[in-house]
C-alpha cells in the first residue's frame, strides 16, 4: 500500500504565511548576513539578524529560494529568536527525516549570519584603534 504522508500543521501554516520574510541593509555594521546553500538540492537560504548596541538580537529576516520545510524552518527560526530554537526547528515541523536537512539549512544560515556581524564588529574596533 502507498503510505501517504502530510506534513504537519506548523509547516504548513509557516509556509503559507512566512514571518518576516525580506532583507535589511546589508552595509548596516549592525546586519550580520549569512547566505548559504544546500549541497543535496542546490536550495539557497539568506537570513539576516540586526542586532541592538549590546550584542543582542532585536530582528531578523530571511529569504528563502528552497522547499516548503526550509522556508518554514527560517520562518520559525525568526519567530523563536529569543529561544533556545536550534533543537526546536525540526522538533516543531515534525519534518520527515529526509528533510531534516533542510531546517538545518536555517541553523546554518543562522550561524553564518551572526558570524558575519562579529567579523564587522572586529573589523569596525581595529579601525577605531587605528584612527
Ligand atoms: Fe526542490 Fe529543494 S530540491 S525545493
Ligand atoms: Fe532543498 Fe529543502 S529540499 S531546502
Amino acid at each position: 500500500p502507498v503510505v501517504s504522508r502530510s506534513y504537519h500543521p506548523n509547516v504548513v501554516d509557516h509556509y503559507d504565511n512566512p514571518r518576516n520574510v525580506g532583507s535589511f541593509d546589508k552595509s548596516d555594521p549592525n546586519v550580520g548576513t549569512g547566505l548559504v546553500g544546500a549541497p543535496q538540492c542546490g536550495d539557497v537560504m539568506k537570513l539576516q539578524v540586526k542586532f541592538d548596541g549590546s550584542g543582542q538580537i532585536i530582528d531578523a529576516k530571511f529569504k528563502t529560494f528552497g522547499c516548503g520545510s526550509a522556508i518554514a524552518a527560517s520562518s520559525l527560526l525568526n519567530g523563536s529568536r529569543d529561544n533556545p530554537w536550534k533543537k526546536q526547528i525540526a522538533k516543531h515541523l515534525s519534518l520527515p527525516p529526509v528533510k531534516l536537512l533542510c531546517s538545518m539549512l536555517a541553523e546554518d544560515a543562522i550561524k553564518a549570519a551572526v558570524k558575519n556581524y562579529k567579523q564587522k564588529q572586529a573589523e569596525a574596533n581595529s579601525e577605531t584603534v587605528e584612527a
